[in-house]
């Protein structure tokens, strides 16, 4: 299994950091690629940049237009951008390829595989719940990192767990991330 991980300049960088961990202890091959604003965010809220890297089969520079990723031919089970931001979701709702992540992403529409969307921002404005529906008519998934409050969580870590549970299930990817909802 092969899968791309895009991570933009959102808040929430600990779930694609989370995304890779999990990927990588199941020895599933990842192709990562960080926006510019995606590394600034990370510097903020995790600290290291290359740690995350690090957790990669092979990471790209965002400005590598030729890079195997952008080519549809490439083949993948698909891609996640976690987190994705409003800028980012914008340019792959209307089809604007400005660096390799969203090229990566489009390519993923084209071949008809996955593509999950984890936008993050609050409140929401028109123009964003306009970009989110795009993307959804365009085929891709839009997975909002939402709190599961009835899970009772007490940490950050376990809220990050559930959520990446939730975009791996869309992989078929066996994890005990969370508990499924076996009913009340
Ligand atoms: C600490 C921090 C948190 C941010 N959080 C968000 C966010 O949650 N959602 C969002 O759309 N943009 C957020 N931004 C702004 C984006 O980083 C900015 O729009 C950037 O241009 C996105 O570029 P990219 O899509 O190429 O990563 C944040 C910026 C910083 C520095």
């Amino acid at each position: 299994m092969r899968i791309i991980v895009g991570i933009t300049g959102a808040s929430g960088s600990i779930i694609g950091k989370r995304i890779l961990e999990v990927l990588k202890e199941k020895d599933i091959e990842t192709h990562l690629v960080i926006t510019d604003a995606g590394k600034t965010t990370m510097s903020y809220e995790i600290g290291d940049v290359r740690t995350v890297e690090e957790l990669a089969t092979k990471t790209y520079d965002i400005n590598d237009i030729g890079a195997a990723i952008a080519s549809g031919s490439f083949e993948t089970q698909g891609m996640i951008v976690a987190p994705c931001s409003m800028k980012t979701m914008s340019a792959i709702a209307n089809g604007f390829e400005i660096n390799l992540l969203v090229r990566a992403a489009d390519a993923c529409l084209k071949q008809r595989r996955r593509l999950i969307l984890v936008p993050r921002e609050t409140p929401i404005i028109k123009s964003y719940a306009e970009n989110m529906v795009k993307c959804l008519e365009l085929g891709a998934i839009v997975v909002p990192p939402m709190v599961p409050y009835y899970e009772k969580p007490k940490t950050v870590d376990e809220i990050t767990d559930f959520f990446v549970g939730r975009v791996l299930d869309f992989f078929g990817i066996e994890h005990s991330l969370y508990k499924k909802w076996g009913g009340l």
